[in-house]
Order: C-alpha cells, then sequence, then structure tokens
C-alpha cells in the first residue's frame, strides 16, 4: 500500500530513541525525507547513520522541545534543507515515577514540560508552515498510562494533556487541511525493558493480560504513526489510536 509518503518530510521529536527511531525506519521505507531531533548527539549520529545506510535521506538536529529557541532552529534547518515540514511527530517524553506524595517537584515540571512544553513549541514552530501549503500532519505520542497508572500522576497528567491538546488542535487546524491525532501506546518491549530483571515475567504476564498475547513492538508503533501521517488519514482527526494489543478494549 503507497502511504503517499515519498518526497514529504518528517520531523520526529526523540527521533533518536527506541520509538522515534522504528518510526524514522518507517518513513525511510516510504521514501520520507527525515528530520531526527533529539537533545542526544551520539544517538542522533547514530540514528542517521543507521536511516542513511538503509538508503534514506536523514538530516540530525540536536535541539530540546522545551527551549522555543532551540526548536526554531532545529526546524529551520529542516526547511533550508527540505524547503517543508509535512508531518510532525511529538515523541519526545520521559516518566520520572513516584508516588505523588514522594515526587519531587522538578519531576513534575520535566515531565510535563517534555510533554506539553515541547508539543506546543514544536506544533507552533511547523504550523504556520503547514498552513501556507494547506496540508499538514501533526502525530502525538502518549500512552496507555493517560488511563491513569500508580507511581505516574505526572506521566499521566502529561499525556491525558496531550490528548486533550491533539482534540482541539485538530478543531483548530482542520480546515487548512492539517490533521492531528494522538498514539497511545501500551507496553512496548524496548531493549531497556529487555535489560530489566523481570523481563520473563513480564513477558509471561503480557500473554495473559493482553488480548493478543505478546508485548508490543516499537515497529507496531511506527505502522500506527506511519498510516496517521500519511496521505491515506485525511479524513481522521482529533483521535486517540491505541497501541496496546487490545489492553484498553
Ligand atoms: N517505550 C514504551 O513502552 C512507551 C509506551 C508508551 C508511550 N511511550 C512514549 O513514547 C515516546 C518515546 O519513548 P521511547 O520508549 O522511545 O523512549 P526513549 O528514551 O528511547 O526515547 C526518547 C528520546 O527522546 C529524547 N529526548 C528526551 N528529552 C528530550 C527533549 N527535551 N528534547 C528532545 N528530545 C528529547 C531522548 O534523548 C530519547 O532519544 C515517549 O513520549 C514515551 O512516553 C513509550
Amino acid at each position: 500500500m503507497d502511504l503517499g509518503l515519498k518526497e514529504s518530510t518528517a520531523f520526529i521529536t526523540g527521533g533518536a530513541g527506541t520509538l522515534g527511531l522504528a518510526m524514522a525506519r518507517r518513513f525511510v521505507q516510504e521514501g520520507c525525507n527525515v528530520v531526527v531531533c533529539d537533545t542526544n548527539q551520539d544517538a542522533i549520529d547514530a540514528a542517521c547513520e543507521e536511516l542513511t545506510a538503509l538508503g534514506g535521506q536523514a538530516l540530525g538536529v540536536r535541539a530540546d522541545v522545551t527551549s522555543k529557541d532551540e526548536v526554531a532552529q532545529a526546524v529551520q534547518k529542516a526547511t533550508d534543507r527540505w524547503q517543508k515540514v509535512d508531518v510532525l511527530v511529538n515523541n519526545a517524553g520521559f516518566a520520572r515515577d513516584s508516588y505523588l506524595t514522594r515526587m519531587r517537584e522538578e519531576d513534575w515540571h520535566a515531565v510535563l514540560d517534555v510533554t506539553l512544553l515541547g508539543a506546543f513549541h514544536c506544533s507552533r514552530a511547523v504550523l504556520p508552515l503547514m498552513m501556507a501549503q494547506r496540508y499538514g500532519r501533526i502525530v502525538n505520542i502518549a500512552s496507555r498510562a493517560h488511563l491513569g497508572n500508580p507511581g505516574q500522576t505526572n506521566y499521566s497528567a502529561a499525556k491525558a494533556g496531550l490528548i486533550g491538546f491533539t482534540r482541539s488542535l485538530a478543531l483548530e487546524s482542520g480546515k487548512f487541511g492539517i490533521t492531528a491525532n494522538a498514539v497511545a501506546p501500551g507496553v512496548i518491549s524496548t531493549p531497556r525493558m529487555q535489560q530489566r530483571p523481570d523481563y520473563a515475567e513480564l513477558t509471561e504476564r503480557a500473554k495473559s493480560n493482553t488480548p493478543v498475547a505478546r508485548l508490543g513492538d516499537p515497529a507496531d508503533v511506527a505502522a500506527t504513526v506511519a498510516f496517521l501521517a500519511s496521505r491515506l488519514a485525511g479524513f481522521t482527526t482529533g483521535e486517540t489510536v491505541h497501541v496496546t494489543g487490545g489492553r484498553y478494549a
């Protein structure tokens, strides 16, 4: 199936991380140019090397999404190279878990800022470009944790907030040919998770508590993001698609 992404430009925040790089691989397979935006320069370099080896066009930009100036510079580098941004994936994010009674105020701010302020700066930086070309796709990476999870009040609040952000942005920008959707992954088997001492137990538990009876794979998330970022998804906006193997159902 041709997703119509050839010669498009996708800007992925956190693009050098596990899920971001899986998305970048998928975009490159579709013939889409990729901007890998991240704070980790070594990871950016490794990601771009891999994407280029796959035959893709990748541009690495080091930027902290919580900085308006760094985001503006990163988007400028993308347009210097490709003159446009068709797809924005607000994927940069992390958890800083602890029960609320013990949560440090800085961990509250860090998680909300990378998720919400990051999406705010990045979306505002690309929207004028998308509005001018009357076309754009914004995909925000939330989490099943938006439903609530003990130890994750900051992360759940941030991801639930990102879903609200997505819905409002969809309502504001549809008339410009721009869609905004969220993807909410469940438990995904990442290299970090595979190093956990209880990984075997988590794998077994997924077989019993997940309808599709396995952990998620980064490629599962990337496939859903690619569809929402594609030309095919032009009449789908304001949605949250759960990639949880049915655990949302
Ligand atoms: N892995 C999962 O199981 C899972 C499940 C649900 C949701 N998510 C969400 O998916 C997204 C990606 O997660 P991941 O598992 O790939 O994590 P990851 O840590 O592998 O990747 C995140 C990337 O974001 C970058 N980053 C962090 N802060 C940044 C900032 N301020 N500006 C720019 N880049 C920054 C990091 O350097 C890293 O490369 C996150 O938003 C996460 O909340 C992940």
